[in-house]
């Protein structure tokens, strides 16, 4: 087969030896701003695992841009950090690049003491805050900033450093109008917007010299009205490589764009085309960002001309051998990224180390080592949603003899449910790795197996992992068993025929989840809007209205001021926005009293209200499945648990527990 992939490409006179990029990633592992041990295995990691290219970062130019928690190259202390990490990414035949950062406007001011900076004062919706106007003194202090930076990179020995100049980040400030309202030598048109950025290029050019990679990542498209689209951004990039820019690092929007950038809503390549905008008007390599995971696509975008190479950020965080098993074709065994971001921008939001849902060593490479075991046992683990996969494949790596039992006829448990709304099919990417990955690594799976006391004694076995996971809370409301009244578990299975007017009840994630599946029922797909849109058979309204108005009403009724706060942040305003543009009416502070034949009767702002129902949807939450637990327990049987049998919680949790307690046994 023609693997475009794994042919090397070169940056200037660097020879890469393949076309897998990982991106830059504030990684949050470091405490003193130097490269950590932690960072250090992470990045060992990936270069082990056959990534050709490295981009280590975002690496603040100054604190003020970089911040505490970020990673400093701002002075020659943080030199022999790097100088550790080029080596141990060189040993394993990658290359190492810097990306050089400063987030100007971006910049939280509790973290730093004191006011952003930016080219004018503009409030950011990321950050809630209004930075200070730069001066022209420090704007050029800044810039040799970036060029004494570059030559730290240089003289540490990565191979290049990237100028970050997307995300609505420092550079990206002065490139868009919306930010740059200055009428000096730095703003006002279109060409004097980039004086900061040529600024930049042109004084590390006269730090690292002629032949050094110095390259740049840019946003394909800001998606802030009123700023950069894709052809302003293409014509800055081809300014840009015309000034001494080697490789472009295409990726798409600010942070504080309306459009989704990462989260598993977007289309795998959604962005692609944005790279192909920019390439069109280079002649230096191309690589696009976001949502590209699986090496088909990767090789398609690559032999279609999107692109020179691709970066595979989250999907070498899920993964680390991610380029290894592409390119030996082992790809049913690549650990997927389902862009869930539970364990990367979630905690990063939340100031804690990034993690990752699919893989629960990501992070943790140093320490989370599956050694074999001084004996054999013999082990069953009773439920195979991820909690229980992870379980038995760890405790298989360890040399154990492992059996999983499964009521169901299939491997993935609450997977399924997860992927039912539509956007969120990727989590069914996680159940179809395990259905396969269990078996491969030599775990005997027994599926429609009913567990019982009687079995498992009869069995026989030294280690016994529950993770039969969880139920749907029942709770006691007049009506609640009327025929009429579902749970969301049932919904989300495709169980329930829904009516015309549904009241979903409970505004946790589940019940977000299910309103979200029940608006989008009788809403075109993705092909057919393509079909009609190049057949010009509708008008634009038209396709809108029948993208976004389905088969059913649906409103989605919560007791508290707020919907879904068991979500992570990074996920939540994209589901609350989809409720919205779905036409969900979403009531809060709404106290449900009663459900009757066709109504469901609340109370809100101390009233007693009806809201029209032919179905109704309990979301209510989850309570755990332990009632074989009980059964073992009064048979004095011992056994260890783990994930949603423990306490309903996330995905991640449930992956993490399973992972430890298989490790330990
Ligand atoms: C937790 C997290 C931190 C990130 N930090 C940076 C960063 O410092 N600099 C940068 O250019 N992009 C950053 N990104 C964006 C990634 O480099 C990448 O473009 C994005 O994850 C999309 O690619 P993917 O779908 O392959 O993951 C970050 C993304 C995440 C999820």
């Amino acid at each position: 087969m023609l693997n475009l992939l794994f042919n090397p490409f070169k940056i200037k006179n660097l020879e890469v030896r393949n076309r897998v990029v990982m991106p830059a990633f504030g990684l949050l592992y470091t405490s003193d701003r130097k490269v950590s041990q932690k960072l250090l295995d992470f990045y060992e990691a990936r270069a082990k695992g056959g990534c050709g290219l490295i981009i280590v970062g975002g690496c603040g130019i100054d604190f003020i841009g970089g911040g505490p928690m970020m990673l400093g190259l701002d002075d020659d202390t943080f030199i022999p950090g790097y100088e550790k990490l080029a080596e141990a990414v060189h040993r394993h035949g990658a290359k190492l690049f810097l990306q050089l950062f400063h987030s100007g406007r971006y910049q939280f001011s509790f973290l730093i003491g004191q006011k952003s900076v930016a080219p004018s004062v503009v409030r950011s919706r990321y950050t809630k805050e209004e930075p200070r106007e730069l001066s022209k003194e420090e704007i050029v202090e800044i810039e040799k900033k970036f060029a004494n930076a570059a030559l730290r990179a240089k003289q540490a020995g990565a191979d290049g450093v990237e100028l970050i100049s997307n995300a609505g980040y420092l550079i990206n400030q002065f490139l868009s109008p919306v930010t740059n309202l200055r009428t000096d030598e730095y703003g006002g048109s279109f060409e004097k917007r980039a004086t900061f950025a040529l600024n930049v290029i042109a004084r590390v050019r006269e730090k690292v010299g002629s032949d050094y990679p110095v390259t740049m990542r840019i946003g394909g498209n800001d998606f802030v009205p009123g700023s950069n689209t894709n052809e302003q951004m293409s014509e800055y990039a081809k300014l840009f490589c015309e000034k001494g820019i080697d490789a472009v690092n295409v990726t798409g929007g600010w942070h504080e764009t309306k459009v989704p950038q990462l989260p598993m809503e977007v289309p795998p390549g959604a962005y692609t085309y944005l790279a192909l905008g920019i390439k069109r008007k280079v002649n230096v390599p191309v690589y696009s960002s976001n949502r590209i995971f699986d090496p088909a696509q990767a090789q398609k975008i690559l032999l279609e001309g999107w692109a020179d190479a691709v970066c595979i950020g989250r999907g070498q965080i899920a993964d680390p051998e991610w380029a290894n098993k592409a390119k030996e074709g082992r790809v049913d065994e690549i650990r997927p990224c389902v862009g869930c971001m539970q364990g990367c921008m979630d905690r990063l939001f939340s100031m804690k180390p990034v993690e990752c849902l699919a893989n629960a060593c990501t992070g943790w490479e140093g320490e989370r080592k599956l050694v074999a075991a001084s004996s054999k046992k013999k082990v069953l683990v009773v439920g195979g949603g991820p909690a229980g996969c992870e379980a038995a494949m760890a405790a298989k790596a360890r040399g154990h003899e492992v059996e999983l039992w499964e009521a169901a006829d299939r491997i993935g448990g609450q997977l399924y449910l997860a992927a039912a709304p539509p956007g969120r099919e990727d989590f069914l990417r996680l159940a179809n790795f395990y259905e396969k990955e269990v078996r491969r690594v030599g775990v005997k799976v027994r599926l429609k197996r009913k567990t019982t006391l009687a079995k498992i004694q009869k069995a026989g076995f030294d280690e016994i992992i529950l993770a039969t996971g969880a139920k749907p809370i029942k709770i006691d409301l007049p009506g609640v068993k009327l025929n009429h009244v579902h749970q969301a578990w049932e919904v989300l299975q495709g169980n329930v025929k829904l009516g015309d007017k549904v009241v979903v009840i409970g505004g946790g994630s589940v019940g977000i989840e299910t309103a979200i599946y029940a608006a989008s029922q009788g809403t075109i797909s993705g092909d057919v809007l393509k079909f009609l849109f190049l057949s010009q058979a509708e008008t634009v309204e038209k396709m809108h209205a029948i993208c976004t108005k389905g088969s059913h009403s649906v409103t989605l009724i919560e007791m508290l001021d707020k919907l879904g706060p068991d979500m992570g942040v990074a996920t939540r305003w994209v589901l609350l926005q989809e409720l919205t543009v779905l036409g969900v009416r979403q009531l809060v502070k709404a106290k449900v009293l009663k459900i009757k034949h066709n109504e469901v009767i609340f109370e809100m702002d101390g009233k007693e209200m009806t809201e029209p129902a032919d179905t109704v949807v309990l979301a209510l939450g989850a309570t755990p499945e332990r009632k074989l637990a009980s059964e073992l327990e009064r048979a004095g049987v011992k056994f260890k648990e783990v994930g949603d049998v423990v306490k309903p919680r996330k995905i991640l949790d449930a992956v993490h527990e399973g992972f430890l307690a298989g490790s330990q046994v």
